[in-house]
């Protein structure tokens, strides 16, 4: 039985995202980015976003996020972002390497967004005293947030109030951003620079690409040897056309928005089904992402059957502990997550009641 929930990169690449790597095969092309199909798609980020842009597309979402924020921060600066942000523990060392020392300060927030209140304790507690202190130079916010909660753009504002006051940049990790615009409703340039956000680690991967992410910056002067940051970073890609054929497929037609929309269509039936099962999410599902607490013997009913999904660490912040004789179970949907995947799981909910 199928039933795959571990993650949006357990699922393969849409089929038109192939198929235009597989067109941009076709004869030569100028290396390092000076083609065509790049050209062409920077000038589509462009009309994506209502205005100047620089792109720069790169490999990994940990990339685009390490790179985006060396950029942003000098080796003596700081980044503040939520206590559970993929840069501050998925990223093994990343940002700190690709920036030179500088230091990432995780700050607590419910259901995984960062909250004004916080972050300006934070601010007063850590900053402030020159030269002693590190300098906070950016805020990082995930969206949608690595809890499957979603940012209103009246949030992401009054964050991008507040750093804006200290002088800090707004950085955004959107390896889920198309999950996020999708639910939002919004236009890309409504829940990006016009919330605020200064650079954007656009994912197109979890989405349905190969491999192709793109570190836009609203200003583009902000983004000065951006180009030799990348390429000293490793992440220039030679045969560039490819990473942005799949950005070209992902865009065309609003396909990234239909695909995002189908996966957070998925996590709502799932949720749903939980909720219905007296098993509610502990955090609103806004994406593509559900967290549960599951009772062991339902969780081990699961397995058996081959249902896949992680079981997270029990130190997130809130609810702070998971009671005994129950797993935190997270579960993704994808823009391949089937329905039949998901009526499999439901159907298992059922014996336990
Ligand atoms: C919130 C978030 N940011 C960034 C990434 C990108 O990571 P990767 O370097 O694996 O592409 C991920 C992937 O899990 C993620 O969940």
């Amino acid at each position: 039985m199928h039933m795959e929930f571990a993650s949006d990169n357990a699922a393969g690449a849409a089929p038109a995202v192939l198929d235009a790597v597989v067109r941009a095969n076709g004869g030569y092309a100028t290396a390092y980015g000076d083609d065509a199909i790049t050209k062409q798609l920077e000038r589509r980020f462009c009309e994506l976003f209502e205005r100047d842009v620089a792109v720069f597309l790169v490999g990994t979402g940990t990339s685009a996020n390490a790179l985006a924020l060396a950029h942003l921060t000098p080796p003596w600066g700081a980044v503040l972002c939520h206590s559970e942000a993929h840069a501050m523990v998925h990223e093994c060392g990343a940002p700190e390497f690709f920036g030179g020392g500088l230091r990432l300060v995780g700050v607590e927030g419910g259901g995984g967004k960062l909250q004004p209140e916080p972050v300006a304790v934070a601010l007063e507690r850590h900053f402030g005293l020159r030269p002693h202190q590190i300098l906070p130079a950016a805020l990082s916010l995930t969206q949608a947030s690595e809890y499957g909660t979603v940012y209103r753009t009246d949030e992401i504002a009054a964050l991008a109030a507040l750093a804006r006051d200290r002088g800090m940049a707004v950085h955004m990790d959107g390896a889920r951003f198309g999950n996020a615009v999708a639910r939002l409703g919004l236009t890309p340039a409504d829940a990006s620079w016009r919330a605020g956000v200064d650079i954007l680690s656009f994912g197109a991967t979890k989405g349905g690409a190969l491999a192709a992410e793109a570190i836009v910056f609203f200003d583009p002067a902000r983004a000065e040897a951006m180009a030799e940051r990348r390429k000293r970073g490793g992440h220039l890609l030679s045969k560039h056309r490819f990473i942005a054929a799949q950005f070209e497929a992902f865009l065309a037609d609003s396909l990234w928005l239909k695909l995002a929309t189908h996966a957070n269509g998925m996590a709502d039936r799932l949720a749903a089904a939980l909720t219905n099962a007296g098993i509610k999410p502990l955090w609103p599902v806004d994406a593509n992402i559900v967290f549960v607490l599951l009772p062991h013997a339902l969780h081990e009913r699961l397995q058996i059957a081959g249902a896949h999904y992680y079981v997270t660490h029990t130190d997130r912040s809130d609810p702070a502990n998971v009671p005994s004789g129950f797993v935190l179970a997270r579960l993704v949907t994808s823009f391949a997550t089937m329905e039949s995947s998901v009526d499999n799981f439901i159907a298992l909910l059922k014996p336990t009641q």
